[in-house]
């Protein structure tokens, strides 16, 4: 029985000695096939921001229109809790408002990856080289940037994940006009951060 029992523990030990090597290869696998997966998901998994879901909210000025003159001007507010951003853009968003000539866009600053703060990244430059992204040349134009891990969202396209880690739009802010004045009155649901 004892000498039975000692044969076994030496077979299971020559055994584990003679199978070592598949720690680290099975250590190198997991590894690479982490950094596949995740390289896949932040590459392909940008969701589109679709069609605004806002919330309702008390309503709040938080620009005059003279304030948002120019094309890409801005204003930072804090609306329902979160800091937020209205600019002024070139063409209409879905989601944002258009009054005339006028569009305006307005999105949460909470970085849906993990939960910093987005600014508007004027220079492609300090996009390309800060960022790592340089945006197609019919795109150039400042886009939201988050310093943390560098996600990258455009205004344009209603606040998506063009660029990092990041691959959940920017909740957008549902605007009015009201003489001349620029009111938040709705928010769309902050996302759960990660994605
Ligand atoms: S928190 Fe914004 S990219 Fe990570």
């Amino acid at each position: 029985m004892t000498g039975n029992g000692q044969s076994t523990r030496r077979v299971t030990r020559r055994a584990l000695l003679d199978r070592w090597w598949l720690l680290p290869v099975a250590g190198t696998a997991g590894a690479f096939g982490y950094m596949g997966w995740y390289a896949t998901r932040v590459t392909y998994g940008k969701r589109q921001p679709g069609e605004a879901q806002f919330q309702t909210a008390a309503p709040q000025h938080v620009a005059d229109l003279a304030a948002l003159r120019d094309a890409w001007s801005e204003r930072t507010f804090t609306y329902a809790g979160r800091p937020c951003t209205v600019m002024r853009v070139p063409r209409a968003v879905p989601g944002g408002l258009t009054a005339g000539d006028v569009h305006l866009a307005a999105f949460s600053r909470v970085c849906t990856h993990l939960g910093c703060s987005v600014n508007l990244v004027r220079d492609p430059e300090v996009l390309a080289f800060a960022f790592n992204y340089r945006p197609p040349a019919d795109e150039q134009h400042p886009q939201l940037g988050c310093r943390c891990h560098y996600s990258v969202f455009d205004p344009l396209r209603a606040g998506q994940a063009v660029f990092g880690k990041a691959n959940g739009p920017l909740p957008r802010v549902r605007l009015e006009m009201r003489g001349d004045g620029v009111w938040a009155t709705g928010i769309e649901p902050a996302p759960p951060l990660g994605g």
